[in-house]
């Protein structure tokens, strides 16, 4: 039967989409403190959006961005937990956008603005998907759940604070995510690891001001050329890190997933296609989806120091710095790893120059056992919404609280993505296909009720 839910959604499909442009308009930027209010606003939208539904919803406050949380109870006693996140990154550069950032525009069934596809756009699909289940079902299948955080992209703990404080009163049987990926725009995936992060900064200190590269430069060292060189210590030219004991942990690949990515059958030049790059490189020795999800990274994010102006300027710069994210896999471990990278820098450092080093968040990776039914259910609502098979896969990036649901809860977690990375999350013009949002409705409700 095509259902009663699948005509509601496409019935409603417009004002679902309104609905979302009206909640993409707030400005929820978590990092930036002049955004504040936007975001709580942000927040109490949703709660207030929720209510209307028939959910007992409320913002939770302790310290840090505020929580949504929502309950609903359904007909089995069974409890669905859906995480996501309303706070998203900052807009810059700004120029570089075709459209405003917080004015939401459809431009050929695909909607652009901040949020669209991280994670607004993917969070909404089962908001509207209870909706459409109340509204045709006349109630739930089973009790529902929202906690959704708002400072997910800012580095914030409060919702891992938050959960360890509730976690004997909510007790789901299974939390479902949609802040991740499709496989490609026709094939709808299952993630069943995520890579765990560390960011830092080092700041590598000289003179106690610039001083003229004439006058000076032979006799002391130039503190922008020793971040290049310790920079050219830690990863090889072909994209080896060289820390030592960096890999000591890293899980090899199991025979079932090395498998599973090689029938993916990868599509190498349309990735340098889509990334404007002459050629892909990356650690020697694996294919690149395997160097994507399984294999641990080195990455600068941004180098700072000395003159940035036009033309030239002859001067040491007095200090220089490297911001970085180290991407970690199974079963490497967040403090252990930091300390070697700190090590490592703070030995390939020479004495010549002061060095500083900041960590700023770090979080373990999470990797999925894929035999549960939670992941059988979503999987074939998968099927049914996008009207093709699904595949497993893992995901490069991180969702940091993901890994204290899994050691607060211990229950199943099925990441059912529907963007794609060339949505452009965190860039300019960040986009949300409005066929994967309205599938990734269907398949939402299609999930609560399979369970
Ligand atoms: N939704 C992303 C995670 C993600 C990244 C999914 C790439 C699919 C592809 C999440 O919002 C995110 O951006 N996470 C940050 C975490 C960091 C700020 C601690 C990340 O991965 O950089
Ligand atoms: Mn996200
Ligand atoms: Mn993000």
């Amino acid at each position: 039967m095509t259902d009663r839910i699948e005509n509601y959604i496409d019935q409603n499909r417009n004002r679902f989409i309104d609905e979302l442009k009206e909640w993409m308009r707030f400005p929820s930027v978590s990092a930036q403190r002049d955004h504040d209010k936007d975001t709580r606003a942000c927040a109490q939208w949703l709660v207030d959006h929720l209510k209307k539904l028939g959910f007992d919803a409320r913002l939770v406050d302790i310290g840090g961005q505020p929580i949504v949380r929502a309950s609903k109870k359904g007909m089995s006693q069974r409890c669905v937990m859906i995480y996501g996140h309303y706070d998203v990154q900052p807009e810059d550069p700004i120029d570089q956008w075709q459209t405003p950032p917080f004015e939401p525009t459809i431009r050929d069934g695909i909607l652009y603005g901040r949020g669209a596809t991280d994670d607004k756009g993917q969070v909404f699909t089962h908001v509207k998907a209870v909706e459409s289940l109340l509204k045709t079902e006349g109630q739930l299948p089973c009790e529902v759940v929202f906690l959704l955080e708002g400072e997910e992209e800012s580095g914030g703990d409060a919702l891992g604070r938050y959960v360890t404080q509730v976690k004997d009163e909510l007790r789901p049987d299974a939390i479902v995510i949609s802040d991740t990926t499709m496989y490609d725009e026709k094939t709808p995936a299952l993630t069943y690891g995520l890579r765990g992060i560390i960011a830092f900064e080092f700041t590598v200190k000289g003179p106690g001001t610039d001083v003229h590269s004439g006058a000076y430069g032979g006799a002391i060292s130039n503190p922008a050329m020793t971040v290049a060189q310790i920079l050219a210590q830690c990863v090889s030219p072909e994209g080896k890190v060289l820390v030592p004991h960096f890999y000591d942990d890293v899980a090899p690949l199991e025979d079932w997933e090395r498998e599973c990515y090689r029938k993916l059958n990868f599509n190498e030049k349309a990735l340098m296609q889509e990334l404007n790059v002459p050629g892909l490189h990356g650690e020697p020795g694996f294919t690149t989806l395997e160097r994507l999800w399984a294999r641990p990274t080195f990455e600068v994010n941004g180098i700072f120091g000395g003159y940035q102006g036009q033309r030239s300027k002859t001067i040491i710069p007095s200090s220089a710095t490297a911001k970085i994210s180290v991407r970690l896999v199974p079963h490497q471990n967040p403090d252990r790893i930091r300390d070697l990278v700190f090590e490592h820098i703070r030995s390939v450092c020479p004495k010549t120059v002061r060095l500083e080093l900041n960590q700023f968040g770090a979080s373990p990776p999470v990797l999925f056992d894929v035999n549960n039914p939670i992941i059988r259910a979503s999987q074939e609502a998968l099927r049914r919404g996008f009207d093709h098979d699904t595949v497993f896969i893992r995901c490069g990036g991180s969702i940091p609280v993901v890994n204290t649901f899994v050691e607060q809860w211990g229950c199943p977690v099925a990441l059912m993505g529907f963007g794609l990375d060339s949505d452009r999350p965190h860039g300019p013009n960040e986009r949300f296909s409005l066929d994967s949002f309205i599938r990734g409705t269907k398949a939402a409700a299609y999930m609560l009720r399979a369970i």
